[in-house]
Formats: structure tokens, sequence, C-alpha cells
């Protein structure tokens, strides 16, 4: 366990709310005041009453809320949703989070398009977007494109091999390309490159009809998390050890 996990921490209740998302400092202060706020089944009503945060689990009118210093959170993205935090066209993901996670500033780490479906990491820890978006940490995420065109080795040979997309001279290649079915492409890659799948797919002589993030390093998508839920995760998990 690293020196940080390992230290614990304590703060006040008000504190710990307002670190939460639940409002304004004012605003947590009242919840606490009005008796909304109980731990372990007892309701608390000292806005100055310390707890240690460490596996602290506190509920809010009833809702349990697990305590993180930092928040990591698995979406299963629905198609027709945004990844920006200033939606266009379509409802933004963070849209599909309760209210205290928006509060908190939850940001996607990457973006997939408004059409793909599938694993999404959403988080308020800066560092950790960086260290999962860096093309240099080589995170791999595997991508099911359902394809118009029935695939053939040689489009499999020159996603392996590398194609070259229209914003850069230098080829891209995948990490593994397989076909899963007539039509199916299961896609790795390494980078994150704008329309990544779609242009190489495009470059090898086909179209992706449809996509959809399996996993993400390490994580794949947790078979009972249904399109639009989500689940907390550890934030200090490593996203590249063999999974346990
Ligand atoms: N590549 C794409 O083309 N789209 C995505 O959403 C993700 C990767």
């Amino acid at each position: 366990m690293s020196a940080n996990r390992s230290a614990r921490s304590q703060a006040s209740l008000a504190q710990i709310l307002y670190s939460q998302g639940f409002g304004s400092r004012r605003e947590c202060m009242g919840r606490i005041l009005d008796e909304q706020v109980s731990i372990g089944g007892q309701v608390i009503d000292d806005p100055d009453a310390v707890f240690d945060t460490e596996g602290l689990v506190f509920e809010v009118q009833g809702r349990a809320w697990p305590f993180h210093a930092k928040a990591l959170i698995v979406l299963n993205k629905p198609p027709n949703t945004e990844c920006s935090t200033k939606p266009k066209h379509h409802p933004g993901v963070l849209s599909l989070l309760p209210l205290p996670l928006r509060v908190r500033g939850l940001q996607p780490v990457g973006r997939l398009d408004a059409d793909t479906t599938g694993l999404l990491l959403l988080t308020d820890d800066g560092t950790l977007i960086h260290r999962l978006t860096s093309p240099k940490h080589h995170v791999p995420k595997v991508y099911e494109a359902i394809l118009k065109h029935p695939l053939d080795e040689r489009q499999l040979q020159a996603l392996r091999e590398g194609v070259v997309l229209d914003d850069d001279p230098a080829p891209v290649r995948a990490t593994a390309a397989e076909a899963a079915g007539e039509h199916h492409l299961r896609l790795t890659l390494t980078e994150g490159k704008y329309h990544q799948v779609k242009r190489m797919v495009a470059a090898a002589g086909n179209r992706v009809e449809a996509l959809h993030r399996s996993s993400f390093g390490n994580l794949s998508l947790p078979p009972d998390l249904p399109p639009g839920g989500w689940a907390w995760l550890d934030p200090g998990r490593s996203f590249t050890d063999p999974p346990r």
C-alpha cells in the first residue's frame, strides 16, 4: 500500500460533504442542520463532528455515498451522448451522473464519438487523466467495430502494419487487429487520435457502421453495467498491471 493510501485523514462532516460535491459550504452546513446526513444509520446534526475519511460511507437523504478523496468512475456510454462538457447536439455524458459527481468536476478521460458506445472513464484527478491519455504510457484500448463490408485478411494486415491518415504522414498501426465475425473487427489501439478507428478502417478500405469500446487497459466493461449505468473504481488502481 502506498504511503498516500495508508495515511489516515480526518475532516469535519461539513468539510466532507463539501469535498464530495454536496454544494457550497453554506449548503452543506444546511443539509447537516436539516438532519439530512447520517452515518451508520445515525443522524449527525453537528457540522463540526470529525470523522476518519478512510472507508467512510455516509448517507445523504437516505442515499449512501462512499468517501473518495479523488473520484474515478466507469460509465457504459450509451449512443447519442457527447463527451464534451459543453455538448451541442446530444445530452452530455455528465448528465448521466448524480449531481454531486458533476459538482466536483468529473471529466471524461479522453473522448468517444457521440455514436460510440461502451467503456468511458471519468475522474476529477487531473494527474490520472494525463497519465491515462498520454501516448507515452501506451494504455491499450479495445474497440469492437461493426463494418459495412466483409472483413478480409488484406484489411487486417493493413491495420496491423500501419495505415496513413490524412493529418500525419507517419503510418498508424493497431497493436492488434482480429476478425471476431465476418463484419466484426476487434481492434486494439494505444493512442487516441480523433476518430482514429473510423479513419483507420476507412484507410484500410472498409467503413465502420457501429463502434463500441470494450476495454481500457486491464479493465473490461463490467457485464452487469447497463447502457447509461456507472460504477465507482478505486482511483489508485493500475490500468497496466495484469488483471488479478
Ligand atoms: N475511434 C473512433 O473513430 N471513434 C471513437 O469514438 C473512438 C475511437
